[in-house]
């Protein structure tokens, strides 16, 4: 029986294969981005540098000598790699559990492909048990929960946290996410959101999905 670290490991291997040589690479944030970010370690020759999502990825990425650069001096870069807290068949994702979905979903906008990397236990049928992480302007705070009791969800400010961009985040239960795309425009249309944790406008492109069976290669 494979842990669910050598699940981890055994995905971050398999994106390897999708990193085109001498390209600058998008990377995620959290448990499984870092199983990938020491495969990539090992093909650092190969590649031009990284793109983090995180300041710990980037410190992660400087740590094993491959470069970090910013977006803005990167431009678009073909591929994205980064683990989800939830992801649907049709490859929409509730992101965010690590606290970086902001800075993710520009990276991510800015990708051709968005690889995503999961253990099997990721995988779920409707999005929403998982709490959505939901980043506010830290003024906008009492607001944007009392929008999120009126749709129906239950909000938790996420005690001494704040984002690399110096917001607040809300995680909120109890949302029934059965249209993933409307709600995520929906979400944005707040006053006071920066960003919400549904990837499902972008979702992923590919999915390799960590099981007791071996890596599955999914797509929507
Ligand atoms: C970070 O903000 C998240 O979006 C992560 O991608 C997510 O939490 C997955 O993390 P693990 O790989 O640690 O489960």
């Amino acid at each position: 029986m494979m842990t669910q670290d050598e699940l981890k490991r055994a995905v971050a291997q398999a994106a390897i294969a999708y990193i085109p040589v001498g390209s600058m690479v998008g990377v995620g944030t959290g448990s499984t981005a870092n199983f990938f970010i020491d495969e990539l370690a090992k093909i650092k020759n190969k590649i031009q540098g990284a793109v983090a999502s995180s300041e710990v990825s980037a410190k992660r990425l400087q740590e094993h000598g491959i470069e970090v650069m910013s977006l803005n001096e990167a431009g678009n870069l073909p591929v994205y790699v980064d683990g989800a807290d939830e992801i649907t068949r049709h490859l929409h994702m509730i992101k965010g559990g690590g606290g970086a979905l902001t800075r993710e979903k520009i990276v991510a906008a800015a990708s051709a492909k968005f690889i995503c990397l999961c253990d099997a236990s990721k995988l779920v049928d409707v999005l929403g048990t998982f709490p959505l992480p939901i980043e506010v302007l830290p003024m906008a705070r009492s607001y944007v929960a009392r929008q999120m009791v009126a749709l129906g969800g239950q909000p938790k400010l996420r005690e001494g946290f704040i984002t690399d961009n110096g917001n607040i985040i809300l995680d909120v239960l109890g949302l029934q996410i059965l249209n993933p795309v409307e709600l995520e425009t929906k979400l944005n249309n707040i006053a006071g959101v920066v960003t919400n944790g549904l990837f499902a406008q972008r979702g992923a492109d590919v999915l390799l999905l960590g099981t007791k069976d071996g890596v599955k290669i999914l797509t929507p």
